[in-house]
């Protein structure tokens, strides 16, 4: 018997990148799956992709009205569900001198806010024994150039899991974060950056890496089907998937 067979799973960001990943695990794995993503070109491919295995929802993920809507639209075709992976994120490369108003409400809309009232719209749909995974970054811990704004966006979300892990202990539900370092996905997470800016950014994370090396998008997704379907004594933990990034792992030359 495959861990979610029968399974009801929420994804937002599930139309590209590591959401999309996951959710085909899922499906594989007998999940019934619901995913929502903004951007049209995406949300058609990924229709092509998952066929009539997934619900695909536009929902933009930093609009907190969005959010009542897509709780019932879940509650309306699921009723109870089992897991919820809040994955959406937004990264926008720029230093101090560079961010404006637009772009750090942009970062903090989808990366923060939205991961915070997401778990208070989805969080009363999950049953007993369910849970909740939420994708931060390593950004949260790493002084790397240029992500100041979505750092903080993302730890500030580190710094939820804990609250909403202990908040919704008694309803028997888990919430944890993985926490990707430099993984290889079409967008890198910084959709707005040029080829040039993303070719640097992906140099950079094969010499900050203690390995050497990008994680792939599936090293990630076995990240979080163990936190959905097997961690089943864990909550409120961060679960690194950086080659070592995160962890103080020195790499003498
Ligand atoms: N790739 C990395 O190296 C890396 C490292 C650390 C953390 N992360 C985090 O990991 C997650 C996935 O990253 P990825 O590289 O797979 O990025 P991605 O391919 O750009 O995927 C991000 C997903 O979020 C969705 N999204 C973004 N803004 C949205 C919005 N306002 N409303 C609804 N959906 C929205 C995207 O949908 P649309 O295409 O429709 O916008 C897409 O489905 C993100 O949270 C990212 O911050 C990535």
């Amino acid at each position: 018997m495959s861990r979610f067979a029968g399974k009801k799973v929420v994804i937002t960001g599930g139309t590209h990148g590591m959401g999309l990943d996951f959710a085909k695990a899922l499906i594989a794995e007998g999940a019934e799956v619901l995913v929502t993503g903004r951007n049209e070109k995406n949300i058609e491919a990924a229709r092509d992709e998952l066929k009539e295995n997934a619900h695909i929802v536009r929902s933009d993920a930093g609009s907190v009205s969005d959010i009542e809507a897509l709780a019932k639209i879940v509650a309306e075709k699921f009723g109870k569900i089992d897991h919820v992976f809040l994955n959406a994120g937004l990264a926008i490369l720029e230093t101090i001198d560079k961010f404006t108003e637009d772009t750090f409400d942009r970062q903090y809309a989808v990366n923060t806010k939205g991961v915070f009232f997401a778990v208070k719209h989805l969080a009363p749909l999950i049953q007993s024994g369910g849970s909740i995974t939420i994708t931060t970054s390593v950004a949260n811990t790493a002084g790397a150039p240029g992500m100041g704004v979505y750092g903080g966006a993302k730890a500030a979300v580190r710094a939820f899991v804990r609250v909403a892990a202990s908040e919704l202990v008694a309803q028997g539900v888990r919430v944890n974060a993985v926490s990707p370092g430099f993984i290889h996905t079409p967008s890198m997470g910084i959709p707005e950056a040029t080829p040039e800016e993303r070719a640097q950014f992906q140099a950079l994370g094969d010499i900050l890496t203690p390995m050497k090396r990008h994680g792939s998008m599936e090293e990630v997704t076995k990240a979080a089907l163990f936190l959905a379907a097997d961690a089943t004594f864990t909550s409120g933990l961060e679960f690194t998937v950086d080659g070592g990034g995160s962890q103080g792992v020195l790499t003498p030359q």
